[in-house]
């Protein structure tokens, strides 16, 4: 069985010493739920992979704690020096002035860096990468349990592979129901969608390999005073439509079901004589995520299919982005458990900021699905 545990200090301490002792357990972030494990151990590594069914070249981010790393105060050279972590000698010299202004601008907050590991760091938390992804999460209960624990964590999401991040304490124990012990829980998340990584290790380079809150704009901004910085996504450096560093599937946090992105809002779409017809053909439970609230219209539109029950979520009445995000994982899982056996999504209207990372998210709950 999985207990879920109310944030009390008792709790915190009693999650670090399963932590310590080698066990996994459930954490809450500002971005998604992850599943923990003591960086430095190899088997309590193993059982992260072993509990998502996760293949073993899928690589881990590690969390860190304020109180191990000052964001103010040569973190590159702490993270190297003292926790060993990385491997300073690798990064090009011209990086390390705006990698560390970068974690200084973000955090704690939802944005990971990918840098050279070092060499005392085990192969298995990097998927046999010769980099690591490190950020320090925003959390408070978990900033608790990392400068307590003194503990570096590994933690990926808590979904099992290919599933929907989840963003609440239950959300964890329906995917993991006793493949974990304890789940601590820290309410719904905040962000709702996972950190956008980075990948900071070729000279004035940053490349953006998972879009998340920290979008490209934000990024370009921040490093606007050192000039010869560029800011890319891996699609963008690559030319293709597909991102190909590991984990960056592209079907990812799918609901169960059939699952279609539809060109443009429903109402537009359902003008479509050919949509139209198919449509009408449905039978039983039909699910929708409406990126906005849809129009009296559209509604009485619906009703008159009458083979067809909707079920449906709004991302956001008003089309607000920090709310879309914040919802769309629960939204996710919600159709995920109606008895719908096909789900047509909205895509988000706008692409910029966040909206990417949104547009990023109901792209791939509806790419084709890939097995191993
Ligand atoms: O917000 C988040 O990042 C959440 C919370 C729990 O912190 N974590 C999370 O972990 O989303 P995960 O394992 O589900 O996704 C990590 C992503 C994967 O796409 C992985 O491939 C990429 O980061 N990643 C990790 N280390 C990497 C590396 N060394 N090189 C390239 N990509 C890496
Ligand atoms: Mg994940």
């Amino acid at each position: 069985m999985t207990e879920i545990l109310a944030p009390s200090l008792d709790n915190i301490q009693r999650i670090s010493e399963v932590l310590k002792s080698g066990e996994i357990a459930g954490i809450p972030t500002e971005t998604v739920y992850g599943l923990a494990a003591d960086a430095w151990n190899e088997k309590a590594i193993s059982k992260i992979y072993n509990a998502k069914e996760r293949p073993s070249f899928d690589p881990l981010i590690i969390h860190l704690g304020f109180q191990q790393v000052s964001p103010h105060q040569e973190p590159l050279k702490t993270m190297h020096e003292k926790l060993h972590l990385i491997d300073l000698d690798l990064i090009p010299e011209a990086n390390r002035i705006w990698i560390e202004f970068l974690i200084k601008s973000f955090w704690p907050g939802p944005l990971t860096f990918i840098l050279p590991k070092s060499d005392h760091l085990s192969s298995i938390v990097t998927g046999g990468l010769k980099t690591v992804g490190l950020r320090m999460p925003a959390h408070p209960i978990t900033q608790g349990l990392l400068n307590q624990s003194q503990l570096q964590l590994a933690a990926p999401s808590a979904n099992r592979f290919g599933k929907i991040s989840p963003t609440r304490a239950i959300d964890v124990k329906k995917e993991l129901n006793g493949k974990v012990k304890f789940i601590l829980n820290g309410g719904q998340c905040q962000k709702g969608l996972e950190s956008t990584v980075i990948d900071c290790t070729q000279a004035n380079q940053v490349t953006i390999l998972r879009p998340g809150a920290v979008s490209k704009n934000i990024l370009q901004k921040t490093l606007e005073p050192y000039k010869s910085v560029s800011v890319s996504t891996a699609i963008e450096l690559s030319g293709k439509n597909e991102i190909q560093s590991p984990g960056q599937l592209s079907s990812h946090y799918a609901p169960r079901q059939r699952c279609i992105l539809l060109e443009g809002p429903l109402e537009e779409v359902l003008k479509q004589e050919s949509f139209e017809v198919s449509f009408s053909k449905l039978k039983g439970q039909v699910a929708v995520l409406f990126a906005k609230a849809p129009s009296a219209s559209l509604t009485e539109r619906l009703n008159q299919y009458e083979s067809i029950e909707i079920f449906y979520r709004i991302l956001s009445e008003e089309g607000n982005s920090d709310e879309a995000a914040h919802q769309l994982f629960s939204h996710l899982r919600e159709i995920d458990e109606s008895s719908a056996k096909i789900v047509y999504m909205e895509p988000w209207p706008s692409s910029e900021g966040l909206g990417h990372a949104i547009s990023d998210r109901i792209r791939r709950a509806c790419a084709p699905r890939e097995t191993f």
